[in-house]
């Protein structure tokens, strides 16, 4: 027989992200976080390789990301609002936790599902962050493919890449609901 757990679907039912740039202080203390990020690391991981890693972006290092963002975004060529923004991104983050997907050598468990564990990493941190009463939002933006700018301001090596950056905090206000997928439209039911 199932066993149930109500509260857990209903989480999952009704959870929801909180934009970033809605969000504020104060953000987890350590001690929280180590028990959003074990939940994190309770992840579906193929072969047991453990292809990520936390970096764990606190107060004087989102300045200091957010002062190396400029340098990159000229290098790129980008207009000014989008170095703008992916400044703020970390300048007003209340905390951010940079999910590294770490590639492994592996004769069995091709990239991609390495790829797909990051993933899973990304989003069990964000719901644990919501399920603890966190506001939270998995954010990418072009800091996070660019090489030079992984390299020199997370000092990843070549094999990493990063999955996401979560941002993690107090809400200052509730969004409303966005629109979700049509399941008629995204399930095909086979049983011949
Ligand atoms: C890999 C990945 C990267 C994302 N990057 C961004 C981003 O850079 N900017 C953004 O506004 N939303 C981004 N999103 C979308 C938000 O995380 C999220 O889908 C949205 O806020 C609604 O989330 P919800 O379904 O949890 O409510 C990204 C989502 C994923 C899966």
């Amino acid at each position: 027989m199932p066993d149930p757990n109500p509260q857990a679907l209903d989480f999952l039912l009704t959870r929801r992200s909180r934009p970033a740039k809605t969000l504020q202080g104060p953000a987890p203390d350590r001690d929280r976080l180590m028990t959003l990020l074990t939940a994190a690391a309770r992840s579906p991981d193929h072969g047991k390789l453990e292809p990520w890693r936390f970096i764990v972006l606190e107060g004087a290092a989102l300045a200091r990301l957010a002062d190396e963002v400029a340098p990159a975004g000229e290098r790129l060529g980008k207009i000014p609002e989008e170095i703008a923004k992916a400044q703020a991104a970390f300048a007003d983050s209340p905390l951010c936790v940079a999910v590294i997907e770490v590639q492994k050598d592996s004769p069995k468990v091709p990239t991609i599902e390495q790829s797909y564990s990051a993933g899973a990493v990304c989003l069990a941190l964000l719901n644990a962050a919501l399920a603890d009463g966190w506001g939270a939002n998995w954010l990418s933006g072009w800091t996070s493919h660019d090489r030079g700018f992984v390299q020199a301001a997370l000092g990843l090596a070549e094999h990493e890449k990063v999955a996401g950056f979560i941002h993690i905090g107090t809400e200052r206000l509730t969004p409303p609901e966005r629109p979700r997928p049509d399941l008629d439209t995204i399930t095909t039911w086979v049983d011949e």
